[in-house]
């Protein structure tokens, strides 16, 4: 029979099965965690810190897509502390990101810029963090994939899906800290290399930074259709005045 662990999260007591994680626990009763570079059908990454939650007991913080439930433990994911931490960590990200939203054909189908909006960072808090952006040649020459990589927030989902989905691994983290970057072998255009352009990087990616054509297309034609309302409407820009 399964073990199963008995902990609190948000004042809620709760039993999950022994070995799950704390996003799991907290996804069982309905509350909401936001998470970066999780993904459902992929191993753990744990490196985007968007997720993490607080322990009350000890005052940890926890990435809480990584770290198991505890018998016993108290968990508050909307804490200060937590809130804080996660708003920061997001901040880090958008230091580095192009702050072109509105130029970006993921505007409003963007989870980086869904998690900005909800942790209430304005534009002014960007200007306040902003840092060096990175200046990639654009990978526009393959048939179906453009990539991005200015836009890459390193979440490695794409890495996974290739890997461990498609079984190609056309692309892997390469280099280290500010030029640390997800790429292709040498850094050849996509379609050099053993891609199979099978969409599937594009299609996790939860940023701009890997598109199929095809999408990128379909917006713009509705924006020259004058259905840019619709796309700006869905979530507000984190550049909008
Ligand atoms: Fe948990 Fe990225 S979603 S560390």
């Amino acid at each position: 029979m399964e073990n199963k662990v008995k902990l609190q999260i948000d004042k809620q007591t709760i039993e999950v099965s022994e070995g799950s994680t704390i996003l799991d626990a907290a996804k069982s009763v309905g509350i909401d965690v936001p998470v970066l570079c999780y993904h459902p059908d992929l191993s753990l990454h744990g490196a985007c810190r968007v997720c993490v939650v607080e322990e009350e007991e000890s005052g940890e913080l926890l990435a809480s897509c990584a770290a198991p439930v505890n018998a016993g433990m108290k968990i508050n994911t909307r804490s200060i502390k937590a809130r804080k931490a996660r708003r920061r960590n997001v901040e880090l990200l958008l230091a580095n990101h192009p702050n072109d939203c509105l130029g970006c054909n993921r505007n409003g189908s963007c989870e980086l810029q869904d998690i900005t909006y909800d942790l209430g960072i304005t534009k002014e808090d960007i200007e306040r963090v902003s840092g060096a952006v990175r200046e990639h040649e654009i990978d526009d020459v393959g048939p179906a994939l453009r990539r991005d990589l200015n836009k890459c927030i390193l979440c490695g989902r794409c890495v996974r899906i290739c890997e461990e989905v498609q079984g190609v691994s056309a692309l892997q983290f390469t280099q280290r800290g500010f030029n640390s970057v997800v790429t292709t072998a040498f850094d050849m255009p996509q379609r050099d290399v053993n891609c199979a352009n099978c969409g599937q990087c594009a299609s996790v990616c939860p940023v701009g930074a890997i598109n199929e054509k095809s999408e990128i297309e379909k917006v713009w034609s509705a924006l020259e259709d004058d259905d840019i309302h619709v796309i700006v409407q869905t979530a507000p820009s984190i550049q909008a005045t």
